[in-house]
């Protein structure tokens, strides 16, 4: 008789930031719906670690609370990097998963494939494909390194299949299941907050939404809006110019706030028509963009979702890794270019903007589809043994 052979460890499910919360949410109550797949743990390293951009979060989506918290924190991208690999390779170690899941391009869905990776852990990738073509994005790097590590590639649109073919990545690694951040969308967007209650939450006076033109809703948090005096200047002039046609509210990211104050811009904007608010909850956020009649971001997921509630949403980028939401969705790339902007507003004000459709498989079954892909593609592996380079 052959030896007995170990069960398969659990899979371990990986988060870091903000952006992975909304996708990994529906994955993980789909894969603890699906009989013939082995448990989940949920890892979180610690990235954002903010009340506001975490513990919110995870309520509204109800997400159980993490396993394992590895409390990296903020530090320099070689840093952080480096201190979520360290810190996760004792939990492969530990925990000896049966794969490793990681969602979107974060440094922590990176740093973690590589850990796995190296040890002879699978790694499933959620939202595989997306290319900006711009290397300067942090979130680039992340997305190329990850896809060329991955053992199962899951995409969300199908320009992403012919990205990774161009980059030599097996076809076979690849399915096209849609898109995550949509089930979580259509799964909560009958729960979410008016946005009336959200901005008297706030302290911002009843009035402001009262205005004839409805509001706008602005996000920024990219290192190339908000990291540079010039850039953020010209992108708080740009957004105080539109406020005066359409009142915004912008929830700004502690990476923005922090430089907001730092280059002294904070009365500027004060003085305008525009709704400084902390960070908010994925319901409050969810309440905002569905009501909004614009959306001025420079995130990547809110793209998507502008598309999927049929909002028009200028995006404050030169480039996206998310095309199929120009050519068939509501969005429009306008940079930091002033007649762009202009010329959006005005069709926003006349028209109603942009119109588009929903993209193929954004339907609120991604999860479903990746955890019986992922039941089937693990049924066929012949578990390793002792497979470990330490
Ligand atoms: C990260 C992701 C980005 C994602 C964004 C969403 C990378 C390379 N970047 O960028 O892709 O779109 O999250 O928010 O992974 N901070 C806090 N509280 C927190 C977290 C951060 O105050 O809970 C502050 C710290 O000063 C920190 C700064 O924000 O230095 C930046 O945080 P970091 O995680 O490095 O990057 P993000 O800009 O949030």
């Amino acid at each position: 008789m052959g030896e007995m052979q170990a069960p398969p460890g659990p899979i371990v499910c990986v988060v870091g930031a903000r952006p992975n919360y909304m996708k990994m949410a529906p994955l993980l109550h789909a894969f603890r719906a699906t009989p013939a797949l082995p448990g989940v743990l949920l890892v979180h390293t610690g990235q954002h670690y903010d009340v506001a951009m975490n513990e919110r979060l995870f309520a509204d989506l109800e997400l159980p609370a993490p396993d394992l918290n590895l409390g990296v924190g903020s530090g320099s991208h070689a840093v952080q990097t480096a201190e979520v690999m360290r810190r996760f390779d004792a939990v492969v170690d530990d925990i000896v998963p049966c794969c490793v899941v990681v969602v979107g391009d974060v440094n922590s869905t990176l740093a973690c494939s590589l850990v796995a990776s190296k040890r002879g852990v699978p790694v499933v990738h959620v939202e595989a494909g997306l290319r900006s073509y711009d290397r300067t994005m942090p979130e680039e790097i992340n997305r190329v390194l990850t896809d060329q590590i991955a053992d199962v590639l899951y995409t969300t649109e199908r320009d992403a299949l012919r990205n990774l073919e161009q980059e030599g990545i097996a076809l076979e690694r690849v399915a096209f299941v849609g898109n995550l951040m949509i089930d979580a969308l259509l799964a909560h967007k009958a729960r979410a907050h008016a946005p009336h209650t959200t901005l008297r939450n706030a302290g911002v006076e009843a009035s402001f939404l009262e205005h004839a033109e409805g509001f706008g809703v602005v996000t920024l948090h990219r290192p190339s809006n908000v990291d540079d005096p010039d850039a953020l200047g010209e992108a708080v002039a740009l957004l105080c110019d539109v406020a005066r046609r359409i009142p915004l509210v912008w929830p700004v990211h502690p990476r923005a706030r922090a430089n907001i104050a730092r280059f002294g811009l904070a009365t500027a904007l004060e003085r305008a028509p525009i709704a400084l608010l902390q960070p908010q909850g994925y319901l409050e956020m969810l309440g905002l963009l569905a009501d909004a009649r614009l959306v001025l971001t420079d995130s990547g997921g809110i793209q998507e979702e502008t598309t999927a509630l049929a909002v028009p949403c200028l995006t404050m980028r030169e480039n996206t890794e998310r095309p199929i939401t120009v050519a068939h969705g509501t969005n429009t790339l306008v940079g930091r270019d002033r007649a762009r902007i202009e010329a959006c507003v005005d069709d926003v004000l006349k028209t109603g903007g942009k119109r588009g459709h929903v993209p193929e498989l954004w339907d609120g079954r991604a999860a479903s589809r990746i955890a019986a892909h992922l039941a089937a593609w693990l049924a066929t592996r012949v578990p390793r043994t002792g497979h470990s380079l330490a």
